[in-house]
């Protein structure tokens, strides 16, 4: 039911569209999303009933294999991901001599290439693939919780097999010889739905980073390397950082947040509402009214009080009344709560891009595997309308003016 216009490069008609932003880049059965009345759903199920039921493991085969998986499917995954998520010992070099104040998604995409030269092999059988896909997965989540720690000069914690995917995390991270962590199931459960909601989002920009990286049949490692750095941008993933500076910052200030409201709105300052607008969403984006729940009822279950929250709502109501806003569709993404509920859960703030990095990996690998398997493949190799001199000639240097 999709009406599309096929050109072919050799047509001789090439479209001027900066920013991509009504391109079809590709055909997709993994997720739906409609702008205008804020819908998403990944392999037809609404975001909302997966942030109600699932787990970000069982969401993330859902979106790589395209159904939900049975009890045995999921059981195999998590043996899986259990038995890939170590990381090769002579890594540790790596992370141990990067400087202090490297940026975590700095480190994690330099880690993240460097996967392929641990682990060389093919990735051209489906079984191959597979187990490439179980190592990014399962890989990922242990490297970014190793660089926190080398970070912070701790030891590293490894994997516990006894623990499911985010509590694996949240102990990889938090947990030291002194004071083990301790699980609050409201901390466990709000990870799982910030990851599920970040899991994919059709065709941004470090998902088109992974497929056009990918069309030149890199290995998967190298394009998903390239999705980290296209997310670490503060315009895109890097914005849940850029929210709970800017919050911050206005705190300092002395929580003066309707200046916040009308410097974005002044053309000629710079500065704009970070965790406001969105290329696609019109309305509000679901994923931020779910976040904005789960940060009243984490802060709640955790009687923990964040003037940073009370900053972000107070700063949406002006802004949502504001004819700027409403004339340009600005209204919160997910990134604009997202920062608040990391916090609660005690990320620290330059981990928070990484921490997207994590749930948005299942989207990366599905929407690679399905621009492999796509029979209209072509490498990606856009045009451009050329507008620099005509023929002019080269001139000694000692005749140059
Ligand atoms: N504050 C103030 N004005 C804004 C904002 C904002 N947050 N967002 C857009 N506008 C204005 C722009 O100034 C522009 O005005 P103009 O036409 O008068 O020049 C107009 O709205 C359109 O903005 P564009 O940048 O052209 O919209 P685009 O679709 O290209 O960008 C983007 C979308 C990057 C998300 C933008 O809204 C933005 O910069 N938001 C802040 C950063 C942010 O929150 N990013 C996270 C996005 S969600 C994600 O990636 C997970």
């Amino acid at each position: 039911g999709v009406d599309i216009l096929r050109l072919r490069a050799d047509t001789g008609l090439i479209t001027y569209d900066p920013g991509f932003a009504n391109t079809g880049a590709c055909l997709s059965s993994i997720t739906f999303m409609d702008g205008e009345k804020g819908i998403l759903r990944y392999r037809g199920i609404p975001v909302e009933e997966l942030a109600e039921h699932s787990t970000f493991k069982e969401t993330s085969y859902l979106l790589i294999n395209g159904r939900l998986p049975s009890q045995e499917e999921l059981r195999n995954f998590s043996i899986m991901l259990n038995d890939h998520s170590l990381v090769h010992e002579d890594m540790k070099t790596f992370f141990q001599n990067f400087p202090r104040a490297s940026h975590p998604m700095g480190i994690l995409s330099a880690m993240v290439n460097a996967l392929r030269s641990f682990y060389p092999e093919l990735q051209t059988t489906e079984e191959e693939i597979n187990f490439t896909v179980t190592r990014l997965l399962a890989k990922v989540r242990t490297m970014a919780a190793m660089s926190y720690k080398i970070s912070r000069g701790h030891t590293v914690v490894y994997p516990r097999p006894d623990l499911a995917y985010c509590e694996n995390f949240l102990n990889m991270m938090f947990h030291t010889p002194v004071k083990p962590y301790a699980f609050v199931p409201e901390v466990v459960r709000a990870l799982e739905v910030f990851w599920i909601l970040h899991a994919d989002h059709e065709q941004n920009c470090s998902t088109t980073a992974v497929r056009v990286v990918g069309s030149g049949r890199v290995n998967l490692y190298a394009a998903i390397s390239a999705g980290i750095s296209a997310l670490w941008g503060p315009l895109h993933g890097g914005a849940n950082q850029a929210v709970v500076e800017m919050l911050s910052q206005i705190h300092r200030d002395g929580g003066d947040y309707k200046r916040a409201v009308e410097r974005a709105k002044d053309k000629n300052d710079p500065f704009r509402l970070m965790g406001f607008g969105h290329r696609v969403y019109k309305t509000y984006d679901p994923r931020a009214k779910i976040m904005k729940k789960m940060c009243d009822d984490l802060l709640a279950a955790l009687d923990f009080q964040d003037p940073l929250l009370d900053i972000a709502k107070e700063l949406e109501e002006v802004a949502l009344k504001d004819p700027y806003f409403i004339d340009y569709n600005l209204y919160p993404n997910v990134d604009f709560y997202s920062g608040i509920v990391l916090r609660a859960i005690g990320i620290p703030t330059n981990m928070f891009t990484v921490m997207f990095a994590i749930g948005r990996l299942p989207g990366w690998i599905a929407q690679w595997k399905e621009s492999m398997d796509d029979p209209q493949w072509r490498i990606s190799r856009p045009r451009q309308i050329y507008k620099g001199p005509t023929e002019t000639h080269y001139v000694p240097i000692d005749q140059r003016g």
